[in-house]
């Protein structure tokens, strides 16, 4: 791996299979770039214990399973390095110097921290590590001095982090002036690129289900049973839009209905490839002259077109769980020669290179 293209790091916590919400938020981007950038792919296992370090099995086959994903999506292991986080023990080496390098109050203020601690109902029980992982995705980024890192809206106060990590590092141990340009770091003598995000089409995909207890769309996730999966079979796709939430006022094909906030809509909006089809059946389910269930219908078939090559190549890989794990334990070698490389530079700039 010796080519010249900039370098690009992203990845998932495995916490089951992919869905349409993972492909807008980051994974269509993903395959875009595999020929512009290398691409390093983590599946972040250990980020997974942090509220499930009593369900190891589960995260093994989680792991397995968005490896799987990540080859049916068309992540092409010519090309892209797709690799194991918890093998990566540079990761877990920077991540102490970073800690450093953060604020404790700095960390309680980071919003998805925040959120994660509601909408899974942490209470005040979460352990020390869910506090650490946020540094830990630091460390899982800066350890490939990527220039970009695809991710969806939620992660952005973790590159912010990123970022300032990334400055702070580079003042302190690479003796780079404090008032440097962003983009100007690395021209500077500093180690760590401050990275850029590359936000997906989407900034946030809604289920297929009924709002939450504020009105509002929730977001799709496989925790809230309101997610098509992309390795969701044209059947089951069928029974998912059949059931999808839609205006619920109303209740015939010739009540005049709204295409705002209505996952129906929204869903058409974001992948059906025949827009104009979509402005005029707007329209007309506006009058009131279209029925929901032809609308659906023509989602079903618009959603199936993108999924089933997934889910044919899915199949293949499912038969041959030897070849996914390869796919991995070489990636992995890999990202270590990187990793293990940046280890070496960032604790020559502190001055613990001893030996
Ligand atoms: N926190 C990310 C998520 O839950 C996963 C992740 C871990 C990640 N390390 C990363 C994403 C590094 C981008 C870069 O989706």
């Amino acid at each position: 791996m010796t080519s010249k293209k900039p370098r690009l790091l992203t990845g998932d916590t495995p916490t089951g299979r992919l869905h349409l919400g993972h492909w807008v938020g980051s994974v269509e981007n993903r395959i875009a770039l595999q020929d512009e950038y290398d691409c390093y792919f983590i599946i972040a296992n250990a980020h997974a214990f942090t509220t499930r370090m009593d369900r190891p099995n589960e995260i093994r086959q989680s792991v397995i399973d968005i490896a799987t994903d990540y080859l049916a999506v068309g992540l092409d292991p010519k090309r892209s390095i797709i690799f194991i986080q918890s093998e990566i023990p540079a990761i877990a080496e920077l991540t102490f110097f970073f800690s450093m390098l953060i604020p404790y109050p700095r960390l309680m203020r980071n919003p998805t921290i925040k959120d994660e601690i509601r909408d899974k109902n942490l209470g005040d029980n979460y352990p020390f590590g869910f506090l650490l992982y946020p540094v830990g995705q630091v460390a899982d980024i800066l350890a490939f001095r990527p220039e970009i890192v695809p991710v969806g809206e939620d992660q952005i106060p973790h590159l912010e982090m990123t970022r300032e990590v990334a400055r702070r590092f580079n003042q302190l141990y690479c003796g780079v002036d404090s008032h440097t340009e962003d983009q100007d770091y690395l021209k500077k003598g500093g180690l760590f690129p401050i990275v850029n995000v590359k936000l997906g089409r989407a900034r946030r995909l809604v289920g297929i289900g009924s709002p939450g207890p504020d009105g509002n769309l929730l977001k799709m996730s496989k925790s809230l049973n309101n997610a098509i999966f992309l390795s969701d079979d044209p059947d089951t796709i069928a029974r998912k839009v059949r059931s999808m939430y839609t205006d619920p006022k109303r209740l015939k094909a010739t009540d005049p209905g709204t295409t705002e906030n209505n996952p129906l809509w929204i869903f058409h909006e974001m992948f059906n490839t025949d827009q104009k089809w979509v402005e005029e059946a707007e329209e007309r389910y506006r009058q009131g002259t279209i029925g929901d269930m032809e609308c659906k219908k023509r989602l079903i078939d618009v959603l199936v077109e993108l999924i089933e090559p997934m889910r044919q190549r899915r199949m293949v890989f499912e038969k041959d769980p030897g070849q996914v794990l390869k796919v991995l334990q070489e990636g992995t070698e890999k990202a270590n020669v990187v990793a293990q490389e940046t280890l070496i530079l960032a604790k020559k700039a502190m001055q613990q290179d001893y030996f």
